[in-house]
């Protein structure tokens, strides 16, 4: 959403998220600005591609059942409790993101290498005991989740 964008690029802004290719982006620009830039990208995010054919069933059964539920047995804490429609905006929608981009920020997090802002480190105790394939099952799951605006757009054609 444009909220958890706006959000998301105010520690760049500040410096508090370091990332060497974001900060000229973020780096500047004032409050109105990058509003308008989140609200902009929040409009224009094209949904991820249809799945491949090859996609590990059994993956994707685990991601979806780790989104909505959690593993108690490692305190990993069910995704869509925070991310999925009708949360917190400044929670940001993960359906239909780039797979790689996802997984890249969960082992970001997991290193505490993701900036260290009040939201962040929320994340950091979320992922902090999910395992390398627990990662590219939720990657895999969201990545292939369509985002309910685009399912219903296409639901009218
Ligand atoms: C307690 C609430 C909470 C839970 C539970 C939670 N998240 Fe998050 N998540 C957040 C917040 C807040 C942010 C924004 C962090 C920031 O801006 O630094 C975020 C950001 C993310 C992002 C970055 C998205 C982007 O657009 O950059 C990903 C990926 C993500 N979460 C995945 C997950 C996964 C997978 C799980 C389940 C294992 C999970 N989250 C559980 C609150 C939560």
């Amino acid at each position: 959403t444009a909220v958890a964008l706006s959000h998301a690029l105010k520690p760049y802004a500040e410096g508090g998220r370091p990332s060497c290719f974001m900060q000229p982006v973020g780096a500047g620009h004032d409050e109105p600005i990058r509003r308008g830039l989140a609200a902009h990208y929040a409009q224009h995010q094209a949904p991820s591609p249809p799945p491949p054919a090859d996609a590990d069933p059994a993956l994707l059964e685990l991601g979806a059942r780790l989104a909505e539920s959690g593993d108690r047995a490692t305190g990993v804490p069910a995704c869509s409790g925070c991310h999925g429609e009708d949360r917190d905006p400044r929670y940001p929608r993960l359906d239909g993101q780039h797979a790689s981009y996802i997984a890249d920020q969960l082992r970001l997090w997991q290193k505490d290498a993701h900036g260290d802002t009040p939201l962040s480190r929320i994340m950091a105790a979320a992922v902090r005991n999910l395992t390398e394939e627990q990662i590219r099952a939720l990657s895999l799951h969201y990545a292939l989740s369509r985002p309910r605006e685009t399912a219903d757009a296409e639901g009218e054609r």
